[in-house]
């Protein structure tokens, strides 16, 4: 490509780039760039860029991870009841792993509509008390004893992870993009699922830490956002239970893969 080609194109792919994603930094290849120091040397954002994608590619061989490595992680990651108080690593270490994820967890337009309340000790059986209040005026009487067993289970655990989304974030990003309007909701909510997906499995990559996804949402919203002053904008979707690990994951079908991908081209 000529240079004033590729500092058209790379002006162009930016303006456009930025447009439609205003927060998003834009990297071109760092090797198309090597390729015309020239350019890179004329223009300051690209000189910017050109460092970022420098520096990023230095990380990239500091620190290889392979897919594997990621896929091991990810096969690790199972749904596990009972679970108990005697959490392996330190409430520090939760909210540090917390924290991250939310930080790194990607979301449409960069809006960010991850929201996130961490319930520990007496905070997490609170919330299992605050369920099973509930379900015990709409659960047939007869039926109780199964449903209180098994809030009982999960208060027997050592915290709760609540997810929610941010309603204002996702109005905001449909006023300020209506084309796209109907899709934000699903958007933040696959978000959000994202995130409830890096937290499992980051939890559970810490060794004896097991965990489990529950969604007593919306029953629970209304007491749930009055005793933790959670802010009326913040739809709850759903609670990751964790604690220690009583035992193994229980077994899991898999449909055959070549139902569930197919691969064209050479
Ligand atoms: C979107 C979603 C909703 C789920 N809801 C519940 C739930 O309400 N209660 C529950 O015990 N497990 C729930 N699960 C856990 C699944 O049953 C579980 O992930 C699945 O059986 C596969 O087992 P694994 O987690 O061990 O891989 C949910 C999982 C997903 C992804």
């Amino acid at each position: 490509m000529r240079p004033q080609v590729l500092a058209v194109t790379s002006s162009l792919l930016r303006s456009t780039t930025s447009r439609l994603f205003p927060s998003t930094s834009f990297a071109l290849p760092g090797l198309l760039l090597a390729a015309h120091p020239t350019i890179v040397k004329a223009q300051p954002q690209l000189q910017q860029q050109f460092l970022y994608t420098q520096q990023t590619t230095a990380n990239m061989s500091a620190t290889p991870i392979s897919a594997n490595s990621v896929l091991d992680l990810i096969k690790n990651r199972r749904t596990y009841y009972p679970l108990s108080k005697d959490l392996p690593i330190s409430k520090e270490r939760v909210s540090e792993i917390v924290k991250e994820a939310v930080l790194h967890t990607p979301s449409s337009f960069n809006a960010q509509s991850n929201r996130v309340v961490v319930l520990f000790g007496a905070d997490h059986e609170k919330l299992w008390d605050i369920a099973t209040e509930i379900l015990k005026a709409i659960v047939p009487a007869d039926a109780f004893q199964a449903t209180a067993d098994k809030m009982n289970m999960f208060k027997g655990a050592a915290g709760t992870v609540l997810f929610f989304e941010d309603e204002k974030t996702v109005q905001k990003q449909q006023a300020d993009y209506p084309m796209y309007a109907d899709k934000f909701p699903g958007w933040a909510t696959q978000s959000d699922a994202m995130l409830q997906f890096v937290i499992w499995t980051a939890l559970e990559a810490e060794g004896a830490i097991g965990a489990n996804l529950q969604h007593y949402n919306p029953l629970i919203n209304e007491k749930v956002a009055a005793e933790w002053k959670v802010p009326s904008d913040w739809k709850l979707n759903a609670q990751l239970v964790f604690g220690g690990k009583t035992g193994e994951a229980g077994p899991k079908d898999q449909i055959p893969i070549e139902e569930r991908v197919k691969f064209f081209g050479a």
